[in-house]
């Protein structure tokens, strides 16, 4: 058995689980869902893929799913993803991102699958030291959203050397995009991401978008970020697996394009993009915003094989908006 054989995927109704599920079915593997429909969205996956609504924190359920579906491997992408929510309601991340997921360490180490993927962030870094960023880099997060993944992470690692885990904890940029069918979509509630705030501003869906900050010490004053395609993430995971596989040590790995574009160089991009201005005023800084966040990805090309192709900026705009349409 492969890894990729049966995977359950933990928040696969989300907007990278969704994604990923979507890839691996696709790619040959079964595919069952596990999510508790906390996000709201019911992603378009195809028919053959289960969705079983339950906690990954249920110590029962979760076991049968494990034994009975006779998984190969966990692709966990259930968790809690606003930064900002995360200050005003640490109990939320810390239970949700780390206590939940202990208990679904639980459980698999209970059985007899060893290969865990966890879905993990660059928020990690906090405000970096360096960029591009390498995953040797310090990881001093600035909020308990980075914080509680960064615990799990901690955790893996110590599984790993007591109970022979094989994990790898990906660390994502600035996830953008959405399948190139337009059948799933990023889709949060509250949206608070810029790229379909952009979108939806530009079609007139929303109100006008307000550029965070325009005193940054970048070229124009606005953030720059590293924005990867979903289905270049999802194509990650995969990898990931049989890197696994093969015994290699995937661990901690950064997910970015290795490109930055500010604020504004993304205002223009959709406008070239969409053959729409898009509306906007400037406001204030977001606390907690870097200036510049963007990732060394040798690491992923060198252990993973990993290429990024979708990830140019005009390719992911234009996903996202077909996927909005
Ligand atoms: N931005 C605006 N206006 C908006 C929304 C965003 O100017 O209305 C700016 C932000 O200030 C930032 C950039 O657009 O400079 C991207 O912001 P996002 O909210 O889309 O994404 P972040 O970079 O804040 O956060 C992302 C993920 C987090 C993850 C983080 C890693 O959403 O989950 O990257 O550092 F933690």
């Amino acid at each position: 058995m492969r890894a990729r054989d049966r995977i359950l995927v933990t928040g696969g109704c989300g907007y990278v689980g969704s994604h990923f599920a979507r890839a691996a079915h696709d790619a040959g593997s079964k595919v069952i869902v596990l999510d508790d429909f906390s996000a709201g969205t019911q992603p378009k996956l195809p028919t053959d893929v289960e969705i079983v609504r339950g906690d990954i924190a249920d110590r029962t359920l979760v076991p049968r799913l494990l034994r009975d579906q006779r998984i190969t491997a966990i692709a966990h992408f259930a968790g809690k993803i606003q930064v900002g929510e995360s200050v005003q309601k640490p109990r939320l991340y810390f239970d949700g991102n780390l206590v939940k997921s202990l208990a679904l360490l639980d459980s698999v180490l209970d059985s007899e699958v060893r290969t865990f993927l966890f879905s993990s962030t660059a928020a990690v870094y906090g405000m970096p030291d360096e960029v591009p960023i390498p995953e040797t880099a310090r990881t001093q997060p600035i909020n308990p959203y980075g914080a509680s993944k960064l615990a799990l992470e901690h955790a893996l690692d110590a599984y790993g050397v007591a109970h022979g885990l094989r994990w790898a904890a990906l660390r994502y940029f600035n996830a953008a995009g959405a399948h190139s069918d337009g059948s799933l979509r990023e889709g949060h509630e509250p949206e608070t991401h810029l790229l379909p705030l952009v979108i939806d501003a530009a079609l007139g869906r929303r109100p006008p978008l307000t550029v965070f900050g325009t005193d940054y010490p970048t070229a124009d004053g606005t953030c720059i970020r590293d924005y990867v395609h979903v289905e270049d993430l999802a194509s990650a995971h995969l990898a990931a697996l049989d890197a696994l596989d093969a015994g290699k040590p995937v661990a901690a790995t950064n997910l970015g394009s290795a490109s930055g574009f500010s604020v504004r160089e993304v205002l223009d991009t959709a406008a070239r993009v969409l053959g729409k201005p898009v509306p906007h005023t400037f406001g204030a800084r977001r606390p907690g915003d870097p200036a510049v966040l963007l990732a060394s990805n040798a690491r992923a090309k060198e252990v993973l094989g990993w290429r990024p192709v979708r990830s140019d900026l005009a390719t992911i705009i234009e996903d996202a908006a077909r996927a909005r349409m």
